[in-house]
């Protein structure tokens, strides 16, 4: 299969590619290398560097057929689209509905979506199932729920798109520079240099985390499929977890004291409080489920961080 990866030099595209060509597919893979890591993507790779938040892109992309797009380019920080609402509209939304109409025009069919369990909002309903009203707190989460909707009005027009909102990824190859997106990267990116672990919001707020291998295998899953009985998965463990025990776990594994300095904050308005997912349809339709617990999780996840640190 030829297919295009979008965000391949970010956390997830990285796996996600590195799984493709482990398969015996052929990727092009497209990023503008602005949080994306520039020797995370294979040397023999194909790779067109295009900013996808710029209207003109449209004009830059590959002549080639390809069967699949995997869509995951995206500025994925919901601080930084309250900072910047206009670019996260441009570089989420707006990418998502050019490249959807060049897939149309071009006749790629088959479309995959990162999308995100920011787009359900607050909820006090767990586990949330797809099918639950989205009322986002962010213009993250409205760019990826509109992303979502573009999608679905392609889809009559021959797309056959699958998005997928993610829960709380984590794993090998997150970016620990990063402190403004990701909660397991953030808060091992602290303890391993050794200074208090900032926390902005409730150790009572819950997330689903999910092994970054169980969310590439849900991307295989459904690219092996010419379309999904559904637009819209959750990928996420079905379980919830506290920040607080969350930081318990993390200090057990970095073999820490359970009095290492966390300062609980004021958290952001925008914060989801909690939701884990409902992960009946995904597993129903993909036959899929994840195989890795969150403790074995973060035992590979810093045995990579203490490699490269
Ligand atoms: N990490 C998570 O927990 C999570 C959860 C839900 C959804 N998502 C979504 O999954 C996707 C990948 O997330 P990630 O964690 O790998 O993030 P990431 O920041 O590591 O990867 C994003 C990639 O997109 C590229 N990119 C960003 N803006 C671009 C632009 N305008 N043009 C071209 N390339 C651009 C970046 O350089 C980077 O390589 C994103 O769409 C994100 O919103 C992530």
């Amino acid at each position: 299969m030829r297919v295009i990866v979008t965000g391949g030099a970010g956390f997830i595209g990285s796996h996600l590619v590195s799984r493709l060509i482990r398969l015996g597919h052929e990727v092009l893979v497209i990023d503008n290398f602005s949080t994306g890591i520039r020797s995370s993507v294979l040397q023999q790779l194909d790779v067109l560097e295009l900013d996808l938040s710029s209207p003109e892109f449209v004009n830059k992309l590959p002549k080639g057929d390809f069967d699949a797009i995997c869509h995951l380019a995206a500025q994925s920080a919901g601080s930084v689209s309250a900072d910047n609402p206009l670019y996260d509209l441009q570089a989420n939304a707006m990418s998502t509905l050019l490249l959807s109409r060049w897939c149309i025009e071009k006749g790629i069919s088959r479309f995959l979506y990162a999308s995100s369990m920011v787009t359900y909002g607050n909820t006090d309903k767990s586990p949330v199932s797809e099918d639950q009203l989205c009322l986002p707190r962010s213009y993250y989460g409205v760019s990826k729920l509109t992303s979502e909707h573009y999608l679905r009005l392609g889809a009559l027009e021959g797309l056959k798109p699958t998005s997928f909102r993610m829960f709380s990824v984590y794993g090998p190859g997150q970016d620990l520079e990063n402190v403004r997106q990701g909660m397991v990267s953030i808060y091992l990116s602290y303890m391993l240099r050794g200074v208090e672990v900032p926390v902005t919001g409730s150790f009572e707020r819950f997330r689903d985390f999910i092994y970054i291998d169980d969310v590439v295998d849900a991307w295989i899953s459904a690219l092996n499929l010419s379309s999904t009985p559904q637009l819209v998965y959750n990928i996420g463990s079905g379980s919830g977890t506290t920040v607080r025990e969350l930081l318990m776990l993390l200090l057990q594994t970095l073999d820490l004291s359970s009095d290492y300095p966390i300062c609980e904050m004021t958290g952001s308005d925008n914060d989801q409080f909690g939701l884990y997912a409902d992960i009946n349809n995904i597993r129903n339709d993909l036959d899929w489920v994840p195989n890795t617990d969150l403790s074995e999780g973060l035992r590979l996840m810093y045995e990579w961080a203490a490699k490269i640190l």
